[in-house]
C-alpha cells in the first residue's frame, strides 16, 4: 500500500523524478511506482487520489502491453504527460501519429478554448521532447491547448477528470509548468495539500522507531544527509546511536574543522577512526580512476568493519542497524521498470558504504530514502540545525582521492588541501559560498612552464571547478566575478609550492562530469 495520494507511473522518462519533486513542491504527496506495482495494487482494490502517467522513450506503436486497467475507474483523475498523453490518445481511440523527426526543446503553446489556468498567460513557453504526437483528439476529449505550429498541446476529457499534456510541465524550461500541474491537482483532482516538512519529519521519526531498543551505527560524513539522518535518529533512540567518522586522509581542512564543531555543538556521539595509512597504502601506485575508486571503497569497508568490531568489544555492545542517509534518487534508480532491457552504463562507481550491511550482517535503516535533497534540507531546518551545516556543499565519499588525477601522492594531496583552503577562504571573503552549488580544486599532474621571481619554473597546474546545479545530474560552470577568480589564482600560485598555473574548468555536465575522475 502506498501512503501517497498521487502515484506517478514511471514509463522511463528522464524527467520522472522531476514530476515527483514538482508535485511535492506544490505541497502534494506523490511517489513513483512501477507499472507492475500499480497493476498489483489496482487488482487489490487500492487506488491513489490521482494518477500521473510519465513520459517515456518508447513509442505507443511499439508497445503491445494492455493498459486498459489504468483507465477503468471513471472517477480517477489522470494526468498523462507526453508518452502518457499518447497512451490516453491510443486508449480512447484518438489518432496518434508516428513522428520521424520529433520535437525537442522550446516551443510555445496557447489556449484554444475557454479552458484557462489561473495565473497562466494566454500563450507561454514549454519544453517538448517527443517524436510521436496526437494528430486527432479522441471524441470524448477537447483540444485545450495548441502549439504555435498547430500541433495539439493539451487535451481534456469532456466529463472525466483527465488531462493530457504533450509538453513537460515538470521541467524548469516550461514556464508556468507548476501552475499547470497545480491546476490538475487542485481543480481537476480536487486534492488537499498534505506534504510539508513537519509531515516528512514525522514520517521519518516513525520509520526510525522500528529499531526499538537496538543499537544503531552510522557511517557519518558530516554532510547534510548523514547529519540529518543521525540527528533525527538520535532524537528517537538517544545514546543507542553511535556515529563513526572515517578519516581517510583525503579530506579538506574544512572537513576536519566541521567534524570538530559537530562533536562540540551537537549531542551526537561521534568517534573519529584514523585510517589515513590504510587508504594511502591501498592506493599506492594506482592511477586508473575506477581502480582507485574501488580501492578507496573496499578500504572503507575493511577499516569500518575492523574498527567497529573492536569498538563493540570494548563497549560490550552489538550493533543491529546501519543508519544511512540514502536519498530517493538512489532508491528509484534501482527500481525503474525500464532498466529491464539493459543496464545503463556505469559512468563512475559511487562507493561510499555499499557492501557494509552484508559483510557486517546489519539491517539497513534509511529514514530519508523517500526524500529529495532539498526536502532533507527542509527537515534539517525543522530540526533547527545550523543553516551553514544544512547548506554545506556536497563532498564525495572518495574525497580528494578523485581530485588528484593519476597516482595519489601525499605531496599532491597537500597541494589540493592548501588550494581548497584558499578557495574556500575567498568564497567566504567575497560572500560567494552560496552562489555556487559545489566548489573544489583539482591537481593536474602535468607540468607547464612559468616564471617565478626571475627564474624559470616548470611546475604543476591546479584547476578550479565550481558549478551550478540542483542535484548533480546536470551542471553548468558558475559564472563568478573575475575579481574573485583573480584573487584565488594569485593566492594559489603564490602560496602553494609547486604550482605555477591555475585554470578554470568551464565545461557543462554533460558532457563533462562534475568531478574529474
Ligand atoms: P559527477 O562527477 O558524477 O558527480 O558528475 C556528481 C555529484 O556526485 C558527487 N560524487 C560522489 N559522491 N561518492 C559520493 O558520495 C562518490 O563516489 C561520488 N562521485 C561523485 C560529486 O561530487 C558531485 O556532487
Amino acid at each position: 500500500m502506498s501512503a501517497r495520494q498521487i502515484w506517478i507511473v514511471d514509463f522511463g522518462s528522464q524527467y520522472t523524478q522531476l514530476i515527483t519533486r514538482k508535485t511535492r513542491e506544490l505541497g502534494y504527496s506523490g511517489e513513483i511506482l512501477t507499472l507492475e506495482k500499480v497493476e498489483e495494487l489496482f487488482n487489490n482494490g487500492q487506488y491513489p487520489k490521482a494518477l500521473v502517467l510519465s513520459g517515456g522513450p518508447h513509442s505507443v506503436f511499439e508497445d503491445n502491453h494492455n493498459y486498459d486497467f489504468l483507465f477503468q475507474r471513471e472517477d480517477l483523475p489522470i494526468l498523462g504527460i507526453c508518452y502518457g498523453m499518447q497512451l490516453l490518445g491510443k486508449h480512447f481511440n484518438g489518432q496518434v501519429e508516428k513522428g520521424f523527426t520529433g520535437e525537442y526543446g522550446h516551443s510555445k503553446v496557447h489556449f484554444t478554448s475557454d479552458f484557462k489556468i489561473e495565473n497562466c498567460p494566454d500563450e507561454f513557453n514549454v519544453w517538448m521532447s517527443h517524436s510521436d504526437h496526437i494528430s486527432s483528439a479522441p471524441s470524448e476529449f477537447s483540444v485545450v491547448m495548441e502549439t504555435n505550429n498547430n500541433f495539439i498541446g493539451a487535451i481534456k476529457h469532456n466529463s472525466r477528470p483527465i488531462l493530457g499534456l504533450q509538453f513537460h510541465p515538470e521541467v524548469d524550461h516550461s514556464e508556468f509548468g507548476k501552475e499547470v500541474l497545480g491546476h490538475f491537482y487542485d481543480e481537476l483532482a480536487n486534492l488537499n495539500q498534505d506534504w510539508d516538512s513537519k509531515t516528512m519529519l514525522q514520517e521519518a521519526i516513525e520509520f526510525v522507531s522500528q529499531v526499538g531498543d537496538s543499537y544503531v551505527l552510522c557511517a557519518f560524513s558530516g554532510g547534510v544527509d548523514s547529519l540529518v539522518a543521525a540527528t533525527l535518529t538520535h532524537n528517537v533512540i538517544g545514546e543507542k546511536l553511535h556515529c563513526f567518522f572515517v578519516d581517510n586522509g583525503l579530506l579538506r581542512p574544512q572537513d576536519y574543522n566541521h567534524i570538530e564543531v559537530l562533536k562540540k555543538e551537537t549531542n551526537l556521539n561521534i568517534t573519529i577512526l584514523d585510517a589515513k595509512e590504510n587508504f594511502y597504502n591501498a592506493c599506492e601506485g594506482v592511477s586508473d580512476p575506477e581502480v582507485k575508486r574501488k580501492k578507496i571503497g573496499y578500504t572503507f569497508i575493511e577499516v569500518f568493519e575492523e574498527k567497529v568490531h573492536e569498538y563493540e568489544k570494548d563497549h560490550g555492545i552489538k550493533f543491529e542497524y546501519l543508519l544511512q542517509g540514502t536519498l530517493y534518487p538512489d532508491v528509484i534508480e534501482s527500481i525503474s521498470p525500464h532498466k529491464k532491457g539493459g543496464k545503463s552504463d556505469t559512468i563512475k562507481s559511487h562507493h561510499n558504504v555499499g557492501g557494509i550491511p552484508e559483510r557486517m550482517k546489519l539491517k539497513l535503516l534509511e529514514p530519508l530514502r523517500l526524500l529529495f535533497k532539498d526536502e532533507v534540507r527542509m527537515i534539517g531546518k525543522e530540526l533547527e540545525l545550523n543553516p551553514d551545516w544544512v547548506h554545506r556543499h556536497p563532498f564525495p565519499g572518495p574525497g580528494i582521492g578523485i581530485r588528484v588525477l593519476g597516482e595519489l601522492k601525499l605531496d599532491s594531496i597537500k597541494k589540493v588541501q592548501q588550494s581548497d583552503q584558499i578557495l574556500f577562504e575567498e568564497l567566504h571573503n567575497f560572500d560567494l559560498y552560496g552562489a555556487t552549488w559545489q566548489a573544489f580544486t583539482v591537481f593536474l599532474p602535468v607540468q607547464t612552464v612559468g616564471v617565478k621571481g626571475d627564474a624559470r619554473a616548470y611546475e604543476n597546474v591546479i584547476c578550479l571547478r565550481m558549478v551550478d546545479s540542483s542535484d548533480g545530474m546536470t551542471a553548468k560552470y558558475s559564472q563568478l566575478p573575475y575579481e574573485f577568480l583573480t584573487k584565488v589564482s594569485n593566492r594559489i600560485t603564490n602560496e602553494v609550492k609547486g604550482i605555477t598555473r591555475v585554470v578554470y574548468d568551464i565545461t557543462s555536465k554533460p558532457p563533462g562530469t562534475i568531478e574529474w575522475e
